[in-house]
Formats: C-alpha cells, sequence, structure tokens
C-alpha cells in the first residue's frame, strides 16, 4: 500500500515530512559519499551569516547525559562564500533547500535574505532569531515586537517562504510564534537549543570556552513536545518540529502533537542517513497502523 508522506510548508514542498536540523548536517556536502539530498524531504544548511564568521574558540561541543552542548557560534563563510562554493552542490539534487539566517539587526537578515531571493540560493529561509550561542541572537525570539520586526523586515524583500525560528528559552512561547504569524511568517520551526552548561570537576573550569552552550538531544525531547503541541494550538501556520528526534517513533509523536514537519538534527553525528531513514520508518507507521497519509497523523493527539 502507498502511503502519502507530501507536507507543504507555506509554498515549499517535502516530499518527505523529514528535514535536515540546521548546523548539524554542515552544508550538504560534507555527506557527499553517503547521502543522496534527493531522498530527503529538504536540506536545512548551517548558519548563513551577511559576513564571514568564526564562530567560537574552542572547545565548542561536548557530551551531556542524553544530549549535546553546543556553543559553535555561527561559524560560516558569509553569504557570498555560500552561493559561490556551497550552492552548486546543493543544486545538483532535486531537494528544497532551506537556509538558515542569523542577523544583528533586521536589517542583516533581510540583507542575506535578498541575496539568497536574487541569487536562487534558497527555496525557504529559516529565520535563526533563537540561537543561544551569541549575542544579537538570540534576543529576537525573546520578545514578540523583536520577532515580528525581524519577520517583517525579511518579508519586505523576499517572496520566498520564511520560517521563523523559536527558542524554548523563554516564558512561554506562544506569543512569539503568534507575533511572527501575525507579521507574516510562512511557518514555525522549533526548539533552538536550550541554554546550558557543563563544568569539568577535574579541571575545575567550564567544558566550554564560551562556559554557556545549547543543550540538544534526547533530553530535551519533551521540551520541544510541549512547544510544538502548545504553538500548534495557537497558530495556523505549519510546523517543523525538532529536538531529540532519534527515531521514527520520536518523529511521529512530534507530528501527533501537531507538527507538519520534523527535523533530524543531533542524531546526524550518530548516523548521516537518519533522516531518510525516519521518512522510511513514518511511512512504515502510517502502513501498519491502517493509514494512508502523514496528514492524518498531524495534530492528532489533543
Ligand atoms: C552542533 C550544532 C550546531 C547547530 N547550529 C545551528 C545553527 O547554525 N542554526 C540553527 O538555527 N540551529 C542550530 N542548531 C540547533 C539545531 O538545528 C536544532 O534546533 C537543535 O539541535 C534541536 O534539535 P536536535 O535535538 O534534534 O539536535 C545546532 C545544533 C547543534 C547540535
Amino acid at each position: 500500500m502507498a502511503v502519502n508522506l507530501e507536507v507543504k510548508i507555506g509554498s515549499l514542498t517535502m516530499r518527505t515530512p523529514v528535514t535536515t536540523g540546521s548546523g548539524t548536517f554542515g552544508f550538504g556536502s560534507e555527506t557527499k559519499d553517503l547521502v543522496d539530498l534527493s531522498k530527503l524531504g529538504a536540506v536545512c544548511v548551517k548558519a548563513t551569516t551577511r559576513e564571514r564568521r568564526l564562530g567560537n574558540p574552542p572547545a565548542r561541543m561536548c557530551e551531556t547525559a542524553s544530549g549535546v552542548l553546543n556553543a559553535i557560534g555561527l561559524q560560516n563563510g558569509g553569504i557570498e562564500n555560500y552561493i559561490l562554493e556551497k550552492l552548486p552542490y546543493l543544486r545538483q539534487f532535486d531537494v528544497p533547500i532551506i537556509v538558515n539566517v542569523p542577523g544583528e539587526s533586521p536589517d542583516d537578515f533581510a540583507y542575506v535574505a535578498r541575496r539568497l531571493t536574487e541569487s536562487g540560493g534558497a527555496d525557504a529561509i529559516e529565520l535563526n532569531i533563537s540561537c543561544p550561542n551569541v549575542s544579537h541572537g538570540l534576543d529576537y525570539a525573546t520578545q514578540p515586537h523583536l520577532t515580528a520586526e525581524v519577520v517583517a523586515a525579511v518579508k519586505a524583500v523576499t517572496d520566498l517562504p520564511i520560517i521563523a525560528k523559536l527558542s524554548p528559552n523563554v516564558t512561554d512561547i506562544r506569543p512569539i510564534a503568534k507575533a511572527a504569524e501575525d507579521a507574516g511568517a510562512d511557518a514555525i520551526s522549533l526548539i533552538n537549543t536550550v541554554i546550558g552548561t557543563a563544568i569539568d570537576a577535574r579541571k575545575r573550569t567550564f567544558k566550554l570556552a564560551n562556559k554557556t552552550g545549547g543543550l540538544s538531544g534526547p533530553a530535551i525531547k519533551p521540551i520541544a513536545l510541549l512547544a510544538v503541541y502548545r504553538v500548534a494550538q495557537t497558530v495556523n501556520v505549519p510546523i517543523i518540529g525538532m529536538g531529540g528526534i532519534m527515531n521514527a517513533t520520536d518523529a511521529v509523536e512530534f507530528l501527533l502533537a501537531g507538527a507538519t514537519a520534523v527535523a533530524a538534527g543531533t542524531v546526524n553525528f550518530v548516523n548521516p542517513l537518519a533522516a531518510i531513514e525516519i521518512a522510511d520508518g513514518i511511512a512504515d507507521y502510517l502502513e501498519k497502523n491502517g493509514f494512508t497519509d502523514v496528514h492524518e497523523l498531524i495534530g492528532a493527539v489533543q
């Protein structure tokens, strides 16, 4: 029995409901001999900023119980480097490209969005207003009016679908999601990492040079699921859910909570084929449970 896995995120059609999580899959070419990108629902690439960024000094990652702390600090070659060096590889595949865009001002976000639009460099733009590892990154997703300001600035310069990526590091994520929707976001993605730290008792130092980092992986799944559920009750635009998804069962839980699509993030460091295998597993789940369309799962748990 064939099942339908296709979903829409605004005007973007995803062949399967599974994308990669930004920052956990590089720019696609890192897994060149391993992953056929055309089997992904979408490929969401690493943060791309107006200018090149070196990121934070090492150590920038450490393991924790059931998760990973990272403080990469948005290392990337900048938008022109992306267009010249990264895009040609990605465009060899029949797969939608989502470019993750952080910025230090609404103008920065708009600049990169305009360049992506002019160059055909993206099929959707994910606004990273929620990175916990840089100043002027997290700030925009902590207050509804700042979120709206960035979304509106980008909406004014592009017709590409805009996905606002929200932070769990807030008291209530719902007004922020609503502000993003009202300002014109076509979708919401959540969650970015949960701020935390780790201390080395032997060396009596922080484990990360940045002192704090963003926690990801299975440890944050309950936080992410609740955020997806709450935001799904609040907005009408589609949600891309992420946070600790390691297998198809985890992904199905996010769909049941109200996500239209999901992202495989930290799991890519264990298995770069995860996003493809999770999509296959969702199809198996649908078949075994007598469903024919992934939409039958979306928001089914109320
Ligand atoms: C090493 C690493 C780098 C990341 N870089 C970015 C990034 O550049 N932009 C972004 O929006 N999110 C970034 N994230 C967050 C992930 O995209 C995702 O939102 C988060 O890790 C939760 O999903 P997960 O638990 O499946 O990893 C990064 C996560 C990790 C682990």
